[in-house]
């Protein structure tokens, strides 16, 4: 399965911020967000990504995640050249998907717990997967409304009155059949591709499966000051009370056997010291006790 991660948008809510930097580059805590889709898609166990975003942002993406060959996967990166909508990914990265199947990620959506993405990637047969959230504010999001069976039955994007209290959150699986999907939508009234319409394209088809998240998973979404505070602070919270680091490349990839010890070792000695490399100098040392 490939990857992609969209990262384009105006980020306009994160004004003046997002003057001068992109919004997925901004720091959640200690790390550029992109960082925690990037490590969720890794942990996952997908080593091939594309990362999409803005004609002006895309070098500062290359600059800082390169081809991804030092965390052992590989990473390309294509151009959006306005932000015509979500699903416009699909018609962007054409080329890249190929005849794979895809998950396509948003690049300020923050998850921290549980390992239901990891399952739904291996588990995936074909269709579509998406996931339900319950949240107090559903409007702001597409809604997801279930039968008393648990089935889903409708989604509808930003509703006024929601049907529910479940957002679908921006991870979303494909079979390859989303690339013809894609190019069958039409703009929405607000001018954009909606990720929506290919979800109630597959749901019209019976091939759609919506996975409800659990109690204990949170999700973040960083797109406002307040929320990109939030985040940061909630963030701080787990990685101070746990001594773990959530949104860490390096050692979703070691765990997931896409770097060895000797190399996880040699990119530690190309960091400086702070508090981030000595992180993973425990991880390398916990991970020689675990195993030798
Ligand atoms: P939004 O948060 O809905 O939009 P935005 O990032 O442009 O922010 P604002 O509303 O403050 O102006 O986008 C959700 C995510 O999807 C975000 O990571 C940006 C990305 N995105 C694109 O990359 N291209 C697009 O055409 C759209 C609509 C969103």
């Amino acid at each position: 399965m490939k990857a992609i991660i969209l990262a384009g948008g105006t980020g306009s809510r994160l004004y003046p911020l997002t003057q001068i930097s992109s919004k997925q580059l901004q720091a959640v805590f200690d790390k550029p967000m992109i960082y925690y889709p990037l490590t969720v898609l890794i942990a996952s166990g997908i080593n091939e990504l594309c990362i999409i975003s803005t004609p002006q942002d895309l070098p500062r993406y290359e600059e800082l995640l390169g081809n991804g060959v030092q965390w052992g996967i590989s990473i390309e990166y294509r151009q959006q050249n306005s932000p015509k909508g979500i699903a416009e990914a699909f018609l962007i990265a054409e080329d890249y998907v190929g005849t794979d199947d895809v998950i396509l990620m948003l690049g300020d959506n923050i998850f921290s717990g549980g390992d239901d993405f990891p399952s739904a990637v291996t588990e995936f047969s074909g269709g579509a997967k998406v996931f339900a959230y319950r949240v107090k504010d559903p409007q702001r999001y597409g809604v997801v409304e279930f039968d008393k069976t648990g089935t889903a039955i409708s989604i509808e994007e930003k509703p006024k009155q929601p049907k529910s209290h479940y957002a679908v959150p921006g991870v979303y699986i494909y079979d390859n059949n989303v690339i013809d999907i894609a190019k069958t939508i039409k703009p929405s009234a607000r001018g954009e591709l909606e990720i929506t319409d290919i979800n109630l394209e597959y749901m019209r088809r019976g091939d759609l499966q919506v996975h409800r998240l659990s109690r204990g998973f949170a999700w973040l979404d960083a797109g406002t000051s307040s929320a990109l505070h939030e985040a940061s602070s909630y963030i701080e919270a787990i990685e101070r009370r746990q001594g773990v680091k959530i949104g860490c490349p390096e050692e979703a990839a070691l765990v997931r056997g896409f770097l060895d010890i000797n190399r996880f070792e040699a990119l530690i000695q190309q960091m400086p010291t702070c508090e981030y490399s000595e992180y993973l100098r425990i991880v390398a040392r916990e991970w020689h006790d675990l195993y030798e």
